[in-house]
Formats: structure tokens, sequence, C-alpha cells
């Protein structure tokens, strides 16, 4: 198969982790019979700096013209860096929220699974872990706060500001068919999670994805409101399969989710839209503390290039072949600084860097 593939290295560790994301790729392609083309665009921060501005429209129809997007991270130092100083809609999460709405990727799949060898990186109490956790957020991603209108007016002699949470049915509809469709080749149960007893977006919410329900069978499906979802990721996440939810709640709960599965550095993500083209990200964040250091965790972009072969090019085989590599490299006591057990246990462990850990994943494709 020929992949035509856009990536995005972006900013802070951005460019080291997408690198190793690559080699993985190219090691699919080489064991496989495939042929990848590359093409490198600028966005955010990096973008900022060329050309005034984090989302271009070159780099919009770069995008447009590819199969796929394979991201890092954008973003800096947001006390420090001069791109905080400028108005929000020229900042790098601009360029993050305007390439998200201008491709349409309303659906983002944020899968958390507890690793049996990660087990002692997880913050929850060993008995609560005991039989793992294996679960993916599905979080609305074009509309509700993010993109409602907003505005800061003068009102009485102060600064008022107002963001709105707006939703249609269609917009509902179209991300809960997702949720319910990878439920079905998973558990089969849908959480739903919403704030029904206070806003009406929500009410709405829960109606449409009952409608939806309907045609799903065999799919459970549950309510949750998110203050409850919130206290139960961590009293009992196993009992999570796919998790539904609006546009904010997902990003609050999703990094929850991230961190019960031990770091940030492991998690991949994917945003799709309609059809199969999709944009490919780790859920975590440009990391500008450890940037250039060569020790960021790849593994979360390797995952993110995994799902990729898997939601675009239907590819399950090779998908399974890099979720494979990256588990065989945690069996075999290779980690990056961040999964080391931080009580200083780990003497049959081998501490590496970015670049090995890229290495080691692709030697085992
Ligand atoms: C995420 C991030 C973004 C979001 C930011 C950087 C705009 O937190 O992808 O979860 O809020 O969606
Ligand atoms: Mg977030």
């Amino acid at each position: 198969m020929k992949m035509n593939i856009v990536s995005i290295p972006g900013d802070g560790i951005g460019p080291e982790i997408v690198a190793e994301a690559k080699k993985v790729l190219n090691a699919v392609a080489a064991k496989y019979g495939h042929e990848i083309t590359f093409k490198d665009v600028l966005m955010g921060g990096c973008s900022i700096d060329a050309y005034g501005e984090p989302l271009t429209q070159e780099t919009i129809d770069a995008c447009k013209a590819a199969d796929a997007v394979l991201m890092g991270s954008i973003g800096g130092d947001t006390t420090t860096s001069p791109w905080y100083k400028l108005p929000p809609e020229k900042r790098p999460e601009a360029g993050l929220l305007g390439i998200r709405k201008a491709l349409g990727l309303f659906a983002n799949l944020r899968p958390a699974y507890l690793y049996p060898e990660l087990a002692a990186a997880c913050p929850l109490r060993s008995d609560i872990v005991a039989n793992g956790f294996d679960m993916v957020m599905i979080r609305e991603l074009t509309g509700g706060l993010y993109f409602g209108p907003r505005s800061t007016v003068e009102r009485d002699g102060q600064q008022v500001a107002t963001d709105t949470l707006v939703y249609s049915e269609s917009e509902i509809r179209r991300v809960a068919i997702r949720a319910f469709d990878i439920a079905r080749k998973r558990r089969k149960l849908v959480t739903s999670v919403d704030k029904a007893n206070v806003l009406d977006s929500s009410r709405l919410w829960r109606r449409v994805v009952e409608e939806v329900a309907a045609g799903y069978p065999d799919v459970t499906l549950k309510h949750q409101l998110v203050d409850s979802c919130a206290m139960e990721l961590v009293r009992d996440p196993g009992q999570f399969d796919v998790v539904l939810t609006e546009n904010m709640f997902g990003d609050i709960l999703s990094d929850e989710a991230s961190m019960i599965a031990g770091s940030l550095g492991m998690l991949s993500s994917a945003s799709l839209n309609e059809t199969k083209f999709g944009l490919y990200e780790p859920s975590g964040g440009s990391a500008p503390d450890i940037a250039g250091k060569g020790i960021a965790n790849p593994i979360a972009t390797i995952l993110s290039a995994g799902m990729m072969l898997r939601y675009t090019f239907d590819l399950d085989k090779e998908a399974d072949a890099v979720d494979a590599a990256v588990k065989q490299v945690l069996a075999d006591g290779i980690r990056t600084g961040d999964i080391m057990p931080k009580d200083g246990d780990g003497a049959d462990l081998r501490r590496v860097g970015t670049a090995e850990m890229g290495d080691e994943i692709a030697a085992r494709i």
C-alpha cells in the first residue's frame, strides 16, 4: 500500500518523538511491503517564528492532500515564551484548534490502558488496579465551549467574559455513532458522560446518545455525570470500556485517565473525521523543560502511528505489530526516564533515551 503522510513535528519535544514514530513506520513498511512518503510542515510556535501565524493555509492544504497526519506537539513555556505575549488567536494552541476545525476532526480517541509492566508507575493503590484497566475516551473535538461564541466586554466598570457551550443534534449524533461502532469491537459498553442535571446541552446530548444507542442493541449504554465519572475513574477504572463525552469534559477526563495509566508519555490519540482521514498525535504536550535533551518518551507517538495504521489504512496486522513491539520493549525492561520506578527500584531495567527507545521498538517490528 502507498501511504502519503504529512507530519507536523511542531515544537518542544515534538520533532524528537515524531522522528521515532517515523522510524517505526518505516520499519513496518519495510517488513510488510508498503511504501510511505513523509512531508513535513510547520504548525504552532515554529510556524509563528517562520510566518507570523500558528497555522497557514499551506499547512492546511498539505494536510488535506495527505491520507493522514502524524503530529508531535505544539507550544512552549507559557510563562517565558514570546509566543504567549501574542493575542490568544495568534498563539500556538490556536494552530491546533484551527487544524481540528479545518479538517473536521470531530472524534478524538484517547485510549488509556495499564501495561502490567508499568503497574508501579500507576499512582493508584495496587488493589484498585489489580485487574488493570483498558478504556478508550472518545472526546467530541470540534464543538462545545472550545468553539462557541466568546467575548470579553466592559460592563458596569468591570470586564465580563463569556464562553458558550453549543451542541447541535448532528454534532452529537456523529460522535456517538463513532463511539458505538468502536464499543462493538471491544467490550460493548459505552459510558456517556454529561452534566444533564444542570446543562441543556447535556440534556440534548443524553437524548441523542439514547437515540443512537437504539441502533446498537448489542451495546450497553450507561449515563454518568461528569463529576461522578471523575471520581469513579480513580475509584474503579476497570469498570470503563468506551467513555463518550463532549469537548471540555473530555479534555479534563482524558488527562486524568492518562495519569492513572502511569505517564502522559504512553498515551496515543487519533482525531478522526467522517472519512478514513485522521490526525494522530500523542496525548501529551510539548514538554519544553526536556526538549532537545533526547530523553522524552516516544511511545505515545509510536502508538499513535499504530492507530494510524489501524484507522486510516485498515492495516490491523501492522498495527498489532506496533502494539506488540511496544509491549515487548516494556517486557524486556527498556524504559525512558518517565516510566522508571520512582522508588529507585529498577536494577533489572535499562534506562534509554528517545532515539534508543525508537530503535528498540523498530527492531521488534
Ligand atoms: C489537548 C490539549 C489541547 C486541548 C490544548 C493544547 C488546546 O490540552 O489536546 O487535550 O485543550 O484540546
Ligand atoms: Mg488536554
